[in-house]
């Protein structure tokens, strides 16, 4: 599938067959991760996968808010997910020097490398859904995180099925995003 098919065709899904995802497959999607750029190749992250029972329930437990507002009540039904956990930057000193915030940087690191493992897993005909809005707290202590790490992002993986298949892409218009040489 050519690049541009994939991003006219990727969507977020939340209904998953009832099917394992193979572990190489699971390895080819953080190793796109790993591979991906990152401000002074600072490479500020580390990605677990979850793909155990076990593990699974904590990590859904973790998905779960306090706020009653979010959460992710399909949860039990992805076969495995991964954990986009942020740590410490470790920004070279001149570069600090200019923006004093060695994290500066790290939160778009990490959306980068799930942008790029969302769309390895696409090739290899898996679904995902990025999800954003977790009891991160819950999920760092349940899975061991030291302090000074943050579990951003948690990406789920699996067979996907389609509950809307006619649904049109939601995004705002060509020009209202680009324009050329000026705002
Ligand atoms: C950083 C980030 C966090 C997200 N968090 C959640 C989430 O917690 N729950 C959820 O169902 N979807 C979540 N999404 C998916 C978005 O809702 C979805 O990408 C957006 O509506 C566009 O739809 P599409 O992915 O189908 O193109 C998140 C997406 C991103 C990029």
């Amino acid at each position: 599938m050519d690049f541009m098919t994939i991003m006219q065709t990727r969507k977020s899904i939340r209904a998953y067959e009832d099917k394992p995802v193979s572990r190489e497959d699971l390895i080819k999607i953080v190793e796109v991760g790993r591979l991906t750029p990152s401000a002074c190749n600072s490479q500020p992250w580390k990605f677990i996968i979850v793909d155990e029972p076990e593990a699974k329930a904590k990590l859904c437990d973790g998905l779960v808010c306090t706020d009653g507002l979010t959460g992710c009540p399909w949860r039990d039904q992805v076969p495995a997910f991964i954990i986009l956990v942020e740590q410490e930057a470790n920004v070279k000193p001149a570069v600090l020097t200019h923006y004093h915030d060695s994290q500066r940087f790290a939160q778009g690191d990490i959306g980068a490398a799930c942008m790029n493992m969302c769309h390895m897993a696409m090739e290899l005909g898996l679904s995902t859904c990025i999800l954003g809005m977790n009891d991160q707290k819950k999920m760092e202590e349940h899975f061991g995180i030291p302090e000074g790490n943050e579990a951003r992002l948690v990406l789920a993986v699996g067979y996907g099925i389609d509950l809307n298949p006619n649904f049109v892409k939601q995004r705002k218009s060509f020009e209202e995003v680009v324009s050329f040489n000026q705002w």
